[in-house]
């Protein structure tokens, strides 16, 4: 069972965008997935690196536009993700999960996060550069 469906109603109308949000969708499924499998503490913990760093890399891939294009929203919008690495941190140390146990608080927290952040904030510069001719 997937945690997200990908849904149109997620597309901020810009295609490299979209497709770097389905990417994070599909490491969050892959997460979940990997969790309700057998041996899987080393396979979640690579996925969990993988996503960090994509989810990393999204960032900054986003905060390059919104610097290209002066977007108005720059700072609130740079503090939501960097609240948002700050978080998993405080996350993994908390459970500094053991063994085969892996919290899976943190993928609904995941989920929510992205597709909150999504709806609220990137559609909010989806607009702004789509008025400026990105799409
Ligand atoms: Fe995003
Ligand atoms: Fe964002």
């Amino acid at each position: 069972m997937e945690v997200i469906t990908w849904s149109e109603d997620y597309s901020v109308n810009i295609r490299e965008i979209d497709s770097q949000h389905k990417k994070l969708v599909k490491l969050i499924n892959l997460l979940h997935k990997e969790t309700d499998e057998k041996d899987l503490h080393k396979t979640v913990g690579d996925t969990l690196d993988e996503l960090i760093k994509y989810a990393v890399y999204h960032f900054s891939f986003e905060e390059s536009l919104f610097a290209q294009y002066s977007y108005p929203e720059t700072r609130v919008h740079i503090r939501a993700h960097t609240d948002l690495i700050a978080q998993i941190k405080n996350f993994l140390n908390k459970y500094n999960f053991s063994g085969n146990v892996f919290p899976i608080d943190l993928i609904d927290f995941l989920q929510k996060w992205l597709i909150d952040h999504i709806l609220e904030e990137d559609k909010k510069y989806g607009a702004y550069l789509n008025s400026k001719g990105i799409n």
